[in-house]
């Protein structure tokens, strides 16, 4: 995904709080992140993030952070900017039945800071 969602650059100081809050998008849940070092319970059920920056391009991040499902087959990281195709529609990690906001976890500004954010993590 080349283009940005939102139009609009993203801002890395913004991603970082996304990233790292547990009521965003908690990436730290799955992934260890070596500069989230005061968030606590990093998770390892995805790789580390760390060099994220190096391994990746900006648009492959922005498409692994949209949807993972689409660059990894069956894959158990949420798609934070899936706009159709629920299967399970459930108001995003609060166990509750969708609510009209029923929508992507992210928005898409919200996904060009996180996208900022990884493009900055080297090893
Ligand atoms: C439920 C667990 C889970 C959550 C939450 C999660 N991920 Fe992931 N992520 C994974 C897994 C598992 C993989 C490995 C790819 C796969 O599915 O095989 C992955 C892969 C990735 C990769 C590629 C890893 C690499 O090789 O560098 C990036 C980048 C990434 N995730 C970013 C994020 C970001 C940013 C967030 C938060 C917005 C996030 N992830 C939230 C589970 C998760």
């Amino acid at each position: 995904m080349a283009q940005s969602l939102s139009g609009a650059a993203g801002d890395a100081t913004r991603g970082r709080e996304i990233v790292g809050n547990k009521s965003l998008g908690n990436c730290v849940a799955c992934h260890m992140i070596s500069d989230q070092a005061e968030v606590p319970f990093h998770g390892e059920i995805g790789p580390p993030l760390d060099g994220a920056g190096e391994r990746w391009s900006e648009a492959e991040l922005r498409g692994i952070v949209a949807n993972a499902k689409m660059m990894f087959d069956g894959s158990m990281m949420p798609s934070f900017y899936k706009t159709e195709g629920f299967i399970r529609p459930g108001k995003a990690y609060t166990g509750k039945a969708a609510d009209d906001t029923f929508g992507p976890i992210l928005t898409a500004q919200q996904i060009e800071d996180v996208v900022a954010y990884l493009t900055t993590l080297k090893e």
